[in-house]
């Protein structure tokens, strides 16, 4: 029997960042919570009924990307993990990631995403550098990218993991080794490193 992972979508966002071509959008006003995470299992209700033999498979992960996930409340994602463990067959030791954006954690949620079945968080430093993210357009400062990856030390998530971008302008080899060393040395379970790609359509491509 192939295992399946299942990808989830939560496409809002505080700002869009402009070097982003990922499918995110500025929010205006409140996310409407409630109704898209019953549009996303109406999805699912719609996979399913189209290839049933899905049920039977062992979900071996989940990940909820973005977008900002962390944007949505504890509430609302273990709603959406019972919907889904619901209609399908979660696997033995299934890993759920979510990601989250510094600008938009407190130690209360994370703790909440846990209960809620979240094993794992992805969060998004990309540099630990003030004029860098500024540059980035980032919502946060070094500084709540650090308290980020305390908190999910303090959550005892399963892992968590701690995204970094290389290549950003005007950035030294020295300055983007510089970061990596800083993740290191939170202690991240995992560390993605991608190098910035200038993407058509994004304010940095212009
Ligand atoms: C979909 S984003 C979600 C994370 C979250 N929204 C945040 O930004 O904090 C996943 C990761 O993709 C990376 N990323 C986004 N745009 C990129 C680009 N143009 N080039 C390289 N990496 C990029 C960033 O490291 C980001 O944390
Ligand atoms: S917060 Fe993440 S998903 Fe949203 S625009 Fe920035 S990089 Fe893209």
């Amino acid at each position: 029997m192939i295992p399946l992972s299942l990808y989830v979508h939560i496409p809002w966002c505080v700002q869009k960042c402009p070097y982003c071509d990922f499918n995110s959008h500025t929010q205006k006003g409140a996310i409407p919570e409630d109704d898209y995470i019953d549009a996303l299992l109406d999805d699912l209700d719609t996979d399913l009924a189209a290839y049933p033999s899905i049920v039977t498979r062992p979900l071996h992960s989940i990940f909820i990307g973005g977008g900002t996930p962390s944007l949505m409340s504890p509430a609302q994602i273990e709603r959406l993990l019972a919907g889904i463990n619901a209609r399908l067959t979660p696997g033995n030791n299934m890993e759920v990631t979510m990601e989250a954006n510094p600008g938009t954690v407190e130690a209360d949620k994370f703790i909440g995403y846990r209960q809620a079945g979240v094993t794992r968080i992805s969060i998004g430093v990309q540099s630990f550098s003030a004029d860098k993210l500024t540059r980035l357009g980032r919502i946060h400062g070094p500084g709540e990218a650090e308290r980020a990856a305390h908190l999910a030390h303090q959550a005892r998530l399963t892992s968590f993991n701690l995204d970094l971008m290389h290549g950003l302008p005007d950035q030294s080899e020295q300055e983007a080794l510089s970061d990596l060393e800083q993740a290191i040395a939170l202690k991240p379970p995992h560390i993605s490193w991608y190098q910035l790609t200038i993407e058509p359509n994004t304010q940095f491509y212009f």
